[in-house]
């Protein structure tokens, strides 16, 4: 029966995330692929403003992302939290500190994501509505370049707390009113689409495989916050 259901799975898949999805989904693609090795994928990673540019030329069968657009008809389904919170260096000075008020970001170098960053968007947000402006000193288009200036020294940042994954102990997570900004990955395709049996397939397993991560990650009592 399983050598039935692999050998119907065959043909191209071909994935477009935003960035803060690349510490999450390509780690998934390998027991994927061992499950279905008929399946060969295409991955793109690229920020919010680019994937939706992807999804008006109908480029790919599946989008990641975490703002789901309101102008285009779409099919969207959560699937996990992508909380972005305020990274400093390990020993900067507010590290210590709890329930800092949002206004004292704007006495901090800060590090900002480019234009048509999803992340940058939700930032600028926050910080227009509460009334709080900060000097961007420096303009990154990367999240891991972001992280290797903050460790430098050169300012604090607003990142996924996925991208953290791999060096915790070179950063702090500051404890900032208002912080972390919630939000959410989300599956998305236009609507009327037909996904293909290999989409449809994907689609399953990264619902499922994002439930055992949480339960994981509770467990394991994992620094990503998981859903309330
Ligand atoms: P970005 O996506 O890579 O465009 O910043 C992250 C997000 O929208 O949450």
């Amino acid at each position: 029966k399983v050598a039935d259901l692999k050998g119907l799975k065959q043909g191209q898949l071909r994935l477009a995330v935003i960035t803060t999805a690349k510490y999450f989904i390509p780690r998934l693609l390998g027991p994927f692929c061992q499950l279905y090795p008929g399946i060969d994928i295409s991955l793109q990673v690229t920020n919010h403003e680019r994937i939706l540019e992807r999804m008006m030329s109908n480029m790919d069968d599946l989008y990641i992302m975490s703002q789901v657009p309101e102008h285009l008809d779409v099919t969207s389904q959560p699937f996990l939290d992508n909380p972005l919170v305020v990274f400093a260096p390990a020993n900067h000075p507010l590290a210590q500190e709890k329930n800092i008020p949002i206004q004292r970001l704007s006495n901090e170098p800060f590090i900002m994501r480019e234009p048509g960053s999803g992340t940058r968007r939700a930032v600028q947000h926050l910080l227009e509505e509460q009334g709080v402006s900060v000097k961007v000193k420096l303009e990154l288009g990367s999240n891991e370049a972001i992280k290797q200036a903050i460790a430098g020294g050169l300012g604090i940042s607003v990142l996924s707390r996925h991208t953290l994954l791999s060096d915790a102990a070179e950063f702090s997570i500051l404890d900032v009113q208002h912080f972390p900004i919630k939000r959410t990955w989300y599956m998305v395709y236009p609507s009327g689409k037909q996904l293909s049996i290999v989409a449809r397939t994907y689609y399953e397993y990264l619902l499922d495989a994002a439930k055992k991560f949480v339960e994981q990650t509770e467990q394991l009592n994992f620094p990503v916050p998981v859903p309330e």
